[in-house]
C-alpha cells in the first residue's frame, strides 16, 4: 500500500494506534516474552501448539533438498522439524523482525547442531528480502496476525513462492463450536495472570486475547489470500475453529 493510501490508525488488540506505530508496540511485546515464550506457549495451550505444529508440518509435504521460509519464525518451532525434513542439501529461513525472538530461536537450533542448513533473517513480513519464485513452502504461525500490512505480507509470500510451491497459515481464528463464555473467561482473565505469574508480563498476554479477536475470521482470510494472488486457497479448522490452518498455492 501507497504511504497516502494507508489508513491513518489500525488495532492493536483492542486499542486503535497511529499506523506507523504498531509495529513498534509488536515489538515491545515480543521482546518483552521473548525469553518465556516456549514455556508460556506450553502453558497456556495445554501443550497443543505442539499438535497444531506438528499438522501443520505434515500439510508441507516438504522433501529433502527443499527450501523453505519460516516467516515470523520466532523461537524455531517449525523451523527446527523442517531443517530435519530438508536435510543437508536443502535450505530453511527461519525469518523474523524481532532480534530477540530471532536469537532465541538461533541458540535452539544450534544447540540441536542444525547449523548447515538454517540461515536466519531479520526482516518485516512486509518487504521480504528475496527474489520471486524462491521457496518450495512458506510458512507462518501466530505471526500475521501481528503484522500491520496483512495484504502486503501475503503479496510478498506469494511473490517469493515457486510455481507449485504452497504457503501454509497457522493463525488463531473464530471458534465455531459454541464456547464463548468459556473461552472469552479464559483468553481476558485467565491468560493475562497466567503472562503476570510466568513472563511477569499481564499486558502482553492480554494484547494476544485482544490481536486474536480482532483478526480476520477463516473465510475473509481466505479471500485475503486470493486477493494477494494465492491460486487456490482454503481452510481446516483445529479445535474447533480457535486455530485454522490456511492452505495457498501457486500454479
Ligand atoms: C506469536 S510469535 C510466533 C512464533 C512462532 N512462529 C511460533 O509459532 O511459535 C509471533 C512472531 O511474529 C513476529 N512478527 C511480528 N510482526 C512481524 C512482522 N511484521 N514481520 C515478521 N515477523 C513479525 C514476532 O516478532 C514474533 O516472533
Amino acid at each position: 500500500m501507497k504511504d497516502q493510501d494507508k489508513p491513518h490508525t489500525t488495532h492493536f488488540g483492542f486499542k486503535e494506534v497511529p499506523w506507523a506505530e504498531k509495529q513498534k508496540k509488536v515489538a515491545e511485546v515480543f521482546s518483552s516474552v521473548a525469553n518465556k515464550y516456549d514455556v508460556m506457549n506450553d502453558v497456556m495451550s495445554f501443550g497443543i501448539h505442539r499438535l497444531w505444529k506438528r499438522y501443520t508440518i505434515s500439510m508441507s509435504k516438504v522433501r529433502p533438498g527443499q527450501k523453505v521460509l519460516d516467516l515470523a519464525g520466532g523461537t524455531g518451532d517449525l523451523a527446527m522439524k523442517f531443517a530435519e525434513l530438508v536435510g543437508k542439501d536443502g535450505l530453511v529461513v527461519l525469518a523474523d523482525i524481532n532480534s530477540e525472538m530471532l536469537n532465541e530461536g538461533r541458540k535452539r537450533l544450534e544447540d540441536k547442531g542444525y547449523v548447515s542448513q538454517i540461515k536466519y533473517s531479520q526482516v518485516n513480513a512486509e518487504s521480504l528480502p528475496f527474489p520471486n519464485n524462491y521457496f518450495d513452502c512458506i510458512t507462518i504461525a501466530f505471526g500475521l496476525r501481528n503484522v500491520t500490512d496483512k495484504d502486503q505480507a501475503l503479496r510478498e509470500m506469494y511473490r517469493v513462492l515457486k510455481p507449485g510451491g504452497q504457503a501454509l497459515i497457522l493463525e488463531f481464528s473464530h471458534p465455531i463450536l459454541p464456547i464463548k463464555p468459556f473461552y472469552d473467561t479464559y483468553s481476558f482473565h485467565i491468560l493475562p495472570k497466567m503472562g503476570k505469574l510466568i513472563a511477569q508480563d499481564e499486558e502482553s498476554y492480554r494484547y494476544l486475547a485482544e490481536s486474536i479477536r480482532k483478526h480476520p475470521d477463516q473465510d475473509t482470510l481466505k479471500d485475503m489470500m486470493k486477493n494477494a494472488g494465492f491460486d487456490e486457497a482454503d481452510y481446516t479448522n483445529l479445535t474447533g475453529g480457535i486455530v485454522a490452518l490456511h492452505k495457498g498455492l501457486k500454479y
